[in-house]
């Protein structure tokens, strides 16, 4: 088999890769009775066994089919690259966000929604339907159909495919939504923000807050904006809802356990969708979800079908102020310290030290981007949207492991990291500290 890690491989070796692993997911599928893969809009939205398991009703595939997928994946990339040549490349690099501008036109008139599930439409009625001009729609919609979002099967007529389909499910339209209209405005004004205010620490000088005329960190001004909150909140149950974020890394990744009766302090929990899922596999443990005055609100009066009774409850807590409870036996912080700059992630962990006890841990769940060149582009490129986008929002950003020690070094001398790991399959690591003094371990996975 072509052996890629050759850093030249022509088209036809990058041909013969491609061939060679597509046969792998064909045989895998067609033995196993799975669909086909298809864009249209009766195709499967995943890859066979690679969605969230409520959501996938198929069987995660075997590591060799996933590597397959993998190669060929970077092979296509690869290929495409060469054939289209650097400078028709260019033109569409330069031009990404025309493609943006189409999906902000399609959210806000829901163009989704105005065309019909299983049939098409012709232009005039989808646009007639949203309230929108026609001609002005046709144009967009024939852009986003150069990406696969919508079909033209008959000139004039638009229909669904598999990707335009999914603008139509709550969380997959808030994540939208949450792009377009937070996080693309924002974008166009990064460099000015960065001339601005170069000092880049600061959580209300941002991008976003140049964009959108707030002198309040974006989660501040959220709380007097609760749908935009609501939107936010369902764009983080989509990410939840992928492979690697999903939140069963953490429930298995850490001996929950072993903490027998001990109290779980969930520090940011938002509406407590990680505590809930650690108190079914633990169930002598008590849980204090801390999240803002107003998320704190809806999350008491949204406690539906909520079987924990007692054991989890909320509280109101800015984690800026010294943290009110001691001695729990962990502070938990999944997916916080990577929305702020070292200044004020070391102020959210000191508040959190001078609470702690002996036995007490803080353990982070969040990215840490391994050493440069270790990932495919498709994997390395999820994680520095992620990064820009803290960048943007939060003048926040993902941290490499170095990055880690010395937030954790600026936050307390005496905070020491005793284990850090990453759940197979997980795009986030856990990172377990305490007060005690000692070796740190350090492990990848
Ligand atoms: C990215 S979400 C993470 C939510 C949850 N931990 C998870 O893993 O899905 C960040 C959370 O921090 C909360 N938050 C933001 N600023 C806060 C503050 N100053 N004090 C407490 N919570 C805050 C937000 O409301 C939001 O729920």
């Amino acid at each position: 088999m072509t052996d890629l890690s050759d850093s030249r491989p022509s088209i036809v070796d990058l041909a013969e890769a491609i061939q060679n692993h597509t046969e792998t997911i064909s045989d895998y599928l067609s033995q196993n009775s799975l669909p086909e893969l298809s864009s249209l809009s009766d195709g499967y939205p995943f890859f066979p066994g690679t969605g969230p398991p409520h959501l996938d009703r198929y069987p995660k595939p075997p590591q060799k089919v996933l590597d397959a997928r993998t190669q060929a994946r970077e092979a296509c990339e690869s290929l495409m690259q060469l054939i289209t040549g650097p400078a028709d490349q260019y033109f569409y690099y330069i031009t990404q966000h025309l493609n943006s501008v189409a999906l902000q036109y399609l959210y806000r008139f829901r163009i989704a929604e105005s065309v019909p599930l299983n049939e098409r439409c012709t232009f005039q009625d989808a646009a007639t339907k949203a309230g929108v001009d026609a001609g002005q729609c046709t144009r967009v919609l024939r852009m986003a159909m150069t990406s696969g979002y919508f079909q033209e099967p008959t000139v004039g007529y638009v229909a669904h495919t598999a990707g335009s389909m999914l603008l139509l499910d709550p969380n997959l339209r808030d994540a939208a939504g949450y792009v377009v209209e937070e996080s693309l405005p924002a974008s166009g004004k990064t460099v000015e923000a960065i001339l601005k205010w170069p000092q880049v620490e600061e959580t209300n000088e941002t991008a976003w807050n140049l964009a959108h005329g707030s002198d309040l960190p974006m989660f501040q001004f959220f709380e007097s904006h609760p749908a935009r909150m609501e939107r936010f909140m369902g764009a983080m149950r989509m990410m939840s809802e992928g492979e690697g974020y999903d939140i069963k890394h953490l429930v298995n990744g850490f001996d929950w356990k072993a903490l027998g009766e001990g109290l779980v302090v969930d520090v940011g929990g938002s509406f407590g969708h990680c505590s809930y899922s650690i108190a079914d596999t633990a169930p002598k443990l008590s849980f204090v979800v801390q999240d803002l005055e107003k998320v704190i609100r809806t999350a008491k009066t949204e406690r539906i079908n909520d079987r924990h009774g007692e054991r989890v409850k909320f509280e109101a807590h800015d984690f800026f102020e010294p943290q009110p409870i001691r001695n729990a036996d962990v502070y938990l912080l999944r997916f916080i310290c990577h929305d702020y700059s070292d200044k004020y992630a070391a102020k959210i962990l000191a508040n959190i030290v001078s609470a702690m006890g002996p036995k007490s841990k803080i353990l982070i769940v969040d990215g840490v981007l391994p050493p440069p060149g270790t990932l495919t582009k498709a994997e390395e490129r999820k994680l520095r949207i992620l990064d820009m986008n803290m960048l943007i929002s939060f003048n926040g950003g993902e941290r490499d492991v170095e990055g880690w020690m010395s937030l954790f070094k600026r936050a307390d001398s005496r905070l020491g990291l005793r284990h850090m790991w990453t759940p197979p399959d997980s795009a986030l690591s856990l990172m377990e500290l305490d007060l005690a003094q000692g070796e740190s371990v350090v492990s990848p996975t």
